[in-house]
């Protein structure tokens, strides 16, 4: 393993090859692959709720033989007071190599890489409305295992934009994997203010999905809104919500991608969510997979270390 940790922040931690070794090395475990044997531990520090990325990470990390210890923030020291450095300085002083962790603030993260005599590599499984990594990149993994080249695609992201982590990373990662058609829609208050370079803001969701080749919806983040501002759930699906008459507007074999968790009835359809055009379970396996993948990428596995488990 690397004596320098590497960390995983946000995709733009990533050059073009580790994104790729991350997608390739991500679909080679989900087709089957023997994964790494890794003598690590990992911490997974998690601040606000998760099922699928805890989960995951916690999955991740056992496949590959690692020690695991999970900590929520109801069942640790920040209850006492104990600010996220000195949490870091002290798993680090035990020796864990990995620690994952999500946070609801902005912008942490990436100061606790300057915590004095830190040693563990930081993996963010998801920052408040800026960034969540591992997701935008098992996203582009479901795709990629099925075949889907990301040149010349066309990708809709519905729903609350400016709030999600996971828009975020993915309007950061999308255009360097080649995707070059991609449109933001949704309510005009739960836009981003500033739509990235090259992105269309659509007013309704038709125009969202018209020849769409994925379209990926976001739920209402109404833990960072104020309640007063909560859109009215069946208002909301009838202008904003995804059913099979849409679909019919997209690209023959358009896929509908949501990274959860979903609320059926509000920003899309059961029908469309339990429908053949849907990956959400998709991407919920490959979750495990890509995380892995992160594990084995931030420990700095060697290729041929990886080959000879
Ligand atoms: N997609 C995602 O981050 O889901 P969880 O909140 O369940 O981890």
């Amino acid at each position: 393993m690397s004596n320098h940790p590497r960390h995983l922040i946000d995709v733009d931690d990533l050059d073009d090859s580790a994104i790729e070794t991350l997608l390739e090395r991500a679909c080679e475990l989900a087709s089957g692959a023997a994964p790494a044997h890794v003598a690590a531990s990992v911490v997974n520090l998690f601040a606000e709720p998760s099922t699928r990325t805890r989960v995951s990470f916690e999955l991740a990390a056992r496949r590959l033989g690692m020690d695991v210890v999970n900590v929520d923030s109801a069942g640790s020291s920040a209850v006492k007071g104990e600010s996220l450095a000195d949490t870091l300085a002290t798993v680090s002083a035990m020796g864990v190599d990995v620690v994952v962790m999500r946070q609801s603030g902005n912008g942490r993260m990436r100061e606790l890489l300057d915590v004095p005599g830190s040693r563990p590599s930081l993996v963010n499984a998801g920052e408040g409305s800026v960034s969540h990594p591992s997701q935008a990149l098992l996203d582009a993994a479901t795709l990629k295992a099925r075949g889907i080249e990301f040149s010349g695609l066309r990708v809709a992201i519905v729903g609350d934009v400016a709030h999600s982590r996971v828009a975020a990373s993915g309007l950061r990662l999308w255009p360097r994997l080649g995707v070059s058609d991609i449109r933001v829609a949704g309510p005009t208050d739960l836009l981003p203010p500033e739509a990235p370079a090259g992105v269309e803001v659509c007013r309704d969701l038709d125009r969202a999905v018209a020849d769409a080749d994925v379209v990926m919806m976001l739920r209402v983040q109404r833990e960072r809104i104020d309640q007063d501002q909560w859109p009215d759930p069946g208002d909301y699906f009838a202008r904003w919500g995804l059913t099979r008459d849409h679909l019919e507007k997209a690209a023959p074999g358009c896929v509908v991608m949501h990274p959860g968790p979903i609320n059926r009835g509000v920003e899309i359809d059961a029908d469309v969510a339990d429908g053949p055009q849907s990956l959400i379970l998709d991407q919920v396996r490959m979750g495990v997979f890509m995380r892995m993948a992160i594990f084995e990428w931030v420990l700095g596995l060697p290729r041929s270390r990886r080959d000879a488990t």
